[in-house]
């Protein structure tokens, strides 16, 4: 059985506290947008396209249980709650993008008169629910494109591999980017050890990726968050894989605190750095990575775990993601389109319609 992070019906929206896990699986309902909006923010549900996922399905679960006398009114209220959902995290452009694209889609459908409004609503839910389904295969494609060309470019089998973060199930609709790269090296029995860093404060690798690459029976190794740089130059480290909450238009890319640090030492041992996301990921419109906003989490999240306190009274400074300049993404950027290299993302990207 894989892992469900999301259970959606028409009407219906269920998601798994990942605040809780590995201890308990508990999922809970989401019936609008507000709940939505919270859950994204308390980071019961995180990674950067199950982020997009769930605000829409929200706004799908409250569209369904509302009535829309006009499409006019629709236009208004899908706006609005997109413009909501889009502030409950700012790095992770993934639901800003979808926001965008629904955005396009209402403001066609109010044009004219051709459009009833419980018409014109069915269209933008089901646009909603398609992102389900449409999520899992641009991983699958994501992860062939990059068990690929590690095997045909970088290393013979068994590949041994770091990863930062959670990037699976529970960060996508299914199958994962940076961690669908490793399964797919799993499924085709070439791969080696998984080295899974802690990934504080929040623990998304102890907790997360842990739990996950148990559930899947994939050999693999947790390790602390210092402990990295040893790692890369010990264990025969044939790459280092990881998800991507903003790729800019330089190449330059944001994710969890700590990708950076480990990409400067992956350099220095010359040893191939990946970023795997899908074509959402990618924000033409941001130039560089000095102009992406990082989020700033609280400090309790550092001083304390699971409500114990485990730090002294000090202050201090907890942002959520840091920028890979995009000359340390050594190996290229895998998409579902190809893998390629940061300066040329802008180039192979920009043209390609979202529906592809
Ligand atoms: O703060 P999080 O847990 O939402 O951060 C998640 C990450 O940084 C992931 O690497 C990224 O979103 C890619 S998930 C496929």
């Amino acid at each position: 059985m894989t892992l469900q992070a999301i259970r959606y019906n028409r009407g219906s929206l269920e998601i798994l506290d990942q605040l809780l896990l590995p201890d308990e699986t508990h999922y809970f309902a989401i019936n609008d947008t507000t709940d939505g909006w919270s859950a994204i923010k308390k980071m019961q549900v995180r990674g950067a396209p199950a982020i997009a996922i769930v605000g829409c399905l929200s706004l799908a679960v409250e569209l369904t249980n509302t009535e829309i006398d006009s499409v006019s009114t629709l236009k208004e209220l899908v706006e609005n709650k997109l413009d909501y959902l889009v502030t409950a995290r700012p790095t992770a452009i993934n639901m800003a993008e979808a926001a965008f694209r629904l955005k396009g889609m209402i403001y066609q459908l109010a044009k004219g008169d051709d459009y009833k409004p419980q018409d014109a609503k069915l269209m933008i839910i089901k646009e909603c629910e398609g992102m389900l389904e449409k999520d899992i295969n641009i991983n699958k494609r994501l992860g062939k494109f990059g068990g690929d060309h590690l095997l045909s470019h970088n290393a013979k089998p068994p590949v041994n591999i770091i990863t930062h973060c959670n990037t699976g199930s529970l960060a996508t609709a299914g199958y994962g980017t940076a961690l669908g790269v490793i399964r797919y090296l799993h499924e085709n029995e070439k791969l080696g050890q998984v080295y899974c860093t802690e990934t504080r404060p929040y623990n998304q690798g102890a907790r997360l990726t842990a739990y996950e690459l148990l559930h899947e029976k994939i050999e693999a190794s947790l390790i602390c968050d210092s402990a990295a740089a040893a790692c890369l130059k010990e264990k025969n480290i044939h790459a280092v894989i990881v998800g991507a909450d903003r790729v800019v238009a330089n190449g330059d890319t944001a994710n969890k605190i700590g990708t950076c640090q480990i990409a400067i030492a992956a350099r220095y041992y010359n040893i191939p750095f990946f970023v795997a996301c899908p074509h959402s990921t990618f924000d033409p419109s941001t130039q560089t990575g000095e102009d992406i906003t990082i989020e700033q989490r609280p400090h309790s999240e550092i001083t304390s775990l699971k409500g114990v306190k485990i730090a002294a009274d000090i202050n201090c400074w907890n942002p959520a993601f840091d920028v890979t300049p995009a000359e340390l993404i050594t190996g290229g950027i895998i998409t579902e389109f190809g893998v390629f290299k940061p300066q040329e993302i802008k180039e192979k990207l920009q043209n390609i319609s979202p529906k592809n």
